[in-house]
């Protein structure tokens, strides 16, 4: 026991907790690649450990990875996909608020238990109208409830009569009636309804909808067979996706701190904004900016706080323990860390500020603890290495660049030269300014002359999609916690032992020495 407790004071004097190191370092500003972490004497193998964190009171996620507030990262495809791996996504705010404010309804409405607000038709409308509402909103079914103005259920438009040649009849025409329509009643959903719904398919080959009726016989919901098969299958995954008290998934939404035309913050429409948020059942707000230690975005995130007392706030970014206790105490729940590290940022060669990744997200961390906040690390994440090493110090990461390149990004895919590639833009480009995120950077709204960029335009390369992505990172994470002992994310970040990487060190860490045949 001597002998081994010897050994561990020779490792003590190398490989420091985060106080002993980052204070030896206190001149010097740390990212990823410049330390690495030490391993320590381990039980758990990957696949056990946990990596559920808590942002806020009523949001949990279960896999530590956001994706960004970006308008080629985050629409509602991705912010799907994150929170069916356990994760989140943050919707932009590139777009009208009442796009933003669909996009958060099609997240809360994908794959629930039950569909509350079924798509429906009315019998006056013809199959046109219908074909052209599939087009329009993209929707990937076609059979829709029939129902009344009073909501009351008159049959079922069938997909096998949603077709071309049938446009200018009336939906009344082509209707499945009431009589031959499966139904159940709202009373008859018991504590389980998946396994209700389940027994239902299981008892009624060919059927792949169960429309449920309140008491008047109004459409109260819609079971489909592939929801119910999928959320059967997710009770087996390791990690479930996030969900909240109703069993929807969790989607955030990025807001700004807009101005009006006279410079002042225009309180009404931040108001309005987040309160229409609210009330289409976001589970978080973003306040986005570049730079967050500002009177602006103090008095937005308190004026949200105000209005809405329990809502989760995310609010930055900054790189300071400032910065963290000033949006602390102004209401914010989580704060973004991270000023210039992104792959899009040009922040540090325009303005000649920001702070490296791992400096600044130690020095955060120091604020959030005593603040009680979650911080997350928001920018220059490249691979799952950073993440556990951002992980020792924060309760999140957040990731664009890792993201852009899906196909559940927003943008389309483009072919140049043979390979395929998506766009990904900075917020602060030239380009993504013009389309409204200017006021992130301190411009006023709508106002693009003489705006300094903060950020480039860039294509990433197709990558599989955000499962694949995810699976690979999730694996990363596990791996690393389980070199450190870590059973959970509490236990990586008092585990962490780090050492300054010299130059060569980092070469050594990549591969070296060969020729690659394949990559990952
Ligand atoms: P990654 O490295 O994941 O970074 O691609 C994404 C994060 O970068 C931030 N961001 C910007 N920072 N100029 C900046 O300085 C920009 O134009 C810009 N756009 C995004 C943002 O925090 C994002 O999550």
């Amino acid at each position: 026991m001597v002998v081994a407790q010897d050994f561990q004071s020779i490792d003590n004097q190398f490989f420091q907790t985060p106080d002993a190191f980052f204070s030896a370092y206190q001149g010097l500003a740390l990212t990823y690649d410049d330390l690495t972490l030490a391993t320590l004497y381990s039980e758990i193998l990957p696949r056990d450990t946990q990596l559920d964190t808590a942002l806020a009171e009523g949001l949990e996620l279960n896999i530590p990875i956001i994706s960004s507030d970006m308008d080629t990262v985050t629409g509602s495809r991705m912010a799907i996909a994150m929170a069916l791996n356990g994760g989140l996504g943050l919707i932009h705010y590139n777009m009208p608020e009442r796009e933003q404010l669909s996009e958060v309804i099609r997240v809360k409405n994908h794959v629930h238990g039950l569909i509350q607000d079924p798509v429906k038709v009315s019998p006056e409308q013809l199959i046109g109208d219908v074909l052209n509402m599939i087009e329009k909103k993209n929707f990937a079914f076609s059979t829709f409830p029939v129902v009344d103005a009073s909501g009351k259920l008159l049959g079922l438009l069938p997909s096998h009569a949603v077709k071309q040649r049938y446009a200018k009849r009336k939906v009344a025409e082509a209707l499945t009636a009431r009589s031959q329509v499966h139904t159940i009643g709202k009373k008859e959903l018991s504590s389980n309804p998946i396994a209700r719904a389940d027994k239902f398919f299981t008892d009624h080959p060919l059927i792949h909808k169960l429309l449920v009726v309140d008491e008047q016989d109004r459409l109260h919901g819609l079971f489909t067979m592939s929801d119910v098969e999928r959320i059967i299958q997710e009770r087996n995954a390791q990690f479930k996706p996030a969900r909240d008290a109703q069993f929807r998934l969790i989607c955030g939404a990025a807001v700004s701190a807009t101005r009006n035309a006279f410079g002042n913050l225009d309180r009404d429409r931040i108001l309005n904004h987040v309160g229409a948020l609210v009330e289409r059942g976001v589970d978080v707000v973003a306040v986005s900016t570049a730079h967050g230690h500002t009177k602006g975005v103090g008095d937005t995130v308190r004026l949200v706080r105000e209005a809405h007392p329990k809502l989760p706030i995310i609010a930055g970014n900054v790189a300071s323990a400032a910065g963290v206790a000033f949006l602390a105490d102004c209401g914010a729940n989580a704060v973004k860390i991270g000023q210039g590290p992104g792959s899009i940022c040009t922040t540090r060669m325009v303005a000649g500020v920001g702070i490296p990744q791992m400096t600044a997200l130690y020095v955060a961390s120091r604020a959030a603890q005593k603040k009680r906040v979650a911080i997350l690390a928001d920018g220059g994440v490249t691979k799952s290495g950073d993440i556990v090493k951002a992980l020792t110090l924060a309760d999140a990461v957040i990731c664009g660049g890792l993201f852009a390149g899906c196909p559940e990004a927003p943008g389309h895919t483009m072919e140049i030269g043979g390979k395929l590639y998506k766009q990904y833009r900075g917020m602060g480009s030239m380009a993504a300014m013009k389309a409204g995120s200017a006021a992130r950077y301190g411009h006023p709204d709508g106002v693009t002359q003489k705006l300094a960029p903060e950020g480039v335009e860039a294509l990433k390369e197709l990558t599989p999609s955000v499962d694949r992505i995810l699976a690979q990172l999730i694996g990363g994470i596990q791996s690393g916690m389980g070199y450190l002992g870590a059973a959970n994310l509490a236990q990586l970040r008092e585990r962490a032992r780090f050492i300054r990487v010299s130059p060569a060190g980092m070469r050594e860490a990549a591969p070296h020495d060969v020729v690659e045949v394949t990559t990952g």
